[in-house]
């Protein structure tokens, strides 16, 4: 059989996949019949390595001889036909008649599931228990998944949760390492990636080609690519200025976000919270000054110190977190504090 570039493109990627042992063990473990758990929910921040996951639990299904269909769901109409319509396209079926028994045996894999949130009562309810028993389900997305896939008494049996995490040290040593980074640089490299995977794989790249940047200030272009995967699939408007205000200043509240976004400040924040938003150290030069009061505290660092990461076993920076003392209460009286412009 001819080898086609598809197969070349997965057997690099298996050479360079790292860690996800909890996740990979749960799937071969459905795959295998080794367990009830017929659906994986799997969720984390953009960036964090949901879709290459999703890649290698396809290459796995394929092994086994299972037939794997592969969504993504930004290219899905969030409505049951359009997600049926997908499902029969991606089987090579006209694009009518029913979806479930085609699936017999299959691996569904469904990326972007953010996307899918319109619907997902549905599938919860009438698409999932229609399938053969025999499928197995991998739903991939941004979000944590809505509280009756954890609270049903049947489909607690029958899902498994898994939150992607950062890197720890050694994953992230090793995915330098796959990507032929030098072991001199490689130490200082996990440093500045903390971990996130897109982080990592981007100054991997920028150190294999020759510049090993002693800050991620000196990467400009790696720090927008971070940016704009945080920010993609932002789901307004006002989640979007949010977000990069919350990126971009030096230390950002609920309160403040407010006079950026307005009554949208609770969900911009809350969405902050998951997507692991956190500042880098500001430049000395940006830091609060003693005596500088709290106009000093909203100085605005530079794009360059921003990455969308957290330090792994670190917990994100008390004001960052959407804690119950921050939940929505009325503005404060007085001046508004002007935010700076992200
Ligand atoms: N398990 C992994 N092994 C090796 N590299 C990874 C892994 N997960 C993520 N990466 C790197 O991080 C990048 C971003 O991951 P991706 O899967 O696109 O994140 P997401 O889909 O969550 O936004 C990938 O292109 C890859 O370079
Ligand atoms: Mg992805």
């Amino acid at each position: 059989m001819t080898t086609q570039l598809g197969d070349l493109l997965d057997e690099a990627r298996r050479r360079t996949f790292v860690g996800r042992r909890r996740e990979l063990a749960s799937f071969d473990d459905a795959l295998e019949g080794r367990s009830s758990r017929r659906v994986l929910l799997v969720h984390g921040p953009g960036g964090i390595g949901k879709t290459t996951l999703l890649l290698e639990l396809r290459t796995r299904g394929r092994d086994v001889g299972r037939a794997v269909v592969l969504l993504d769901a930004r290219e899905i109409d969030p409505s049951p036909e359009g997600f049926e319509h997908a499902v029969l396209a991606a089987l090579g079926e006209p694009p009518s008649g029913p979806v479930a028994g085609r699936l017999a045996g299959a691996v569904l894999l469904v990326d972007g599931y953010e996307q899918l949130g319109p619907i997902d009562g549905w599938l919860r309810q009438a698409f999932l228990p229609a399938l053969p028993a025999d499928a197995l389900v991998v739903l991939a997305g941004r979000d944590a998944p809505a509280s009756p896939w954890r609270t049903d008494p049947g489909w607690r049996s029958l899902v498994a949760v898994r939150r992607l995490d950062h890197f720890d040290e050694a994953e992230s040593d090793e995915l330098l390492a796959l990507a032929g980074v030098a072991p001199p640089v490689r130490a200082h490299l996990v440093r500045l990636g903390r971990g996130h995977p897109l982080a990592m794989a981007l100054l991997a790249d920028v150190a294999v080609t020759g510049t090993v940047p002693d800050s991620l200030a000196e990467v400009p272009d790696l720090v927008s690519a971070l940016l704009e995967t945080l920010l993609r699939g932002a789901p307004s408007d006002a989640h979007m200025s949010g977000l990069a205000a919350c990126a971009t200043a030096w230390l950002t509240t609920e309160d403040l976000l407010r006079k950026v976004v307005g009554a949208d400040a609770p969900a911009v924040w809350g969405l902050a919270g998951t997507a692991a938003v956190h500042r880098q150290r500001a430049p000395r030069a940006l830091a609060p000054r003693p005596g500088q009061g709290r106009a000093g505290r909203r100085v605005r660092a530079p794009l360059a110190g921003a990455v969308p990461v957290a330090a792994p076993g670190r917990p994100r920076p008390r004001g960052r977190r959407p804690a119950r003392r921050h939940r929505p209460r009325p503005p404060a009286p007085g001046p508004a504090p002007a935010l700076p412009a992200p």
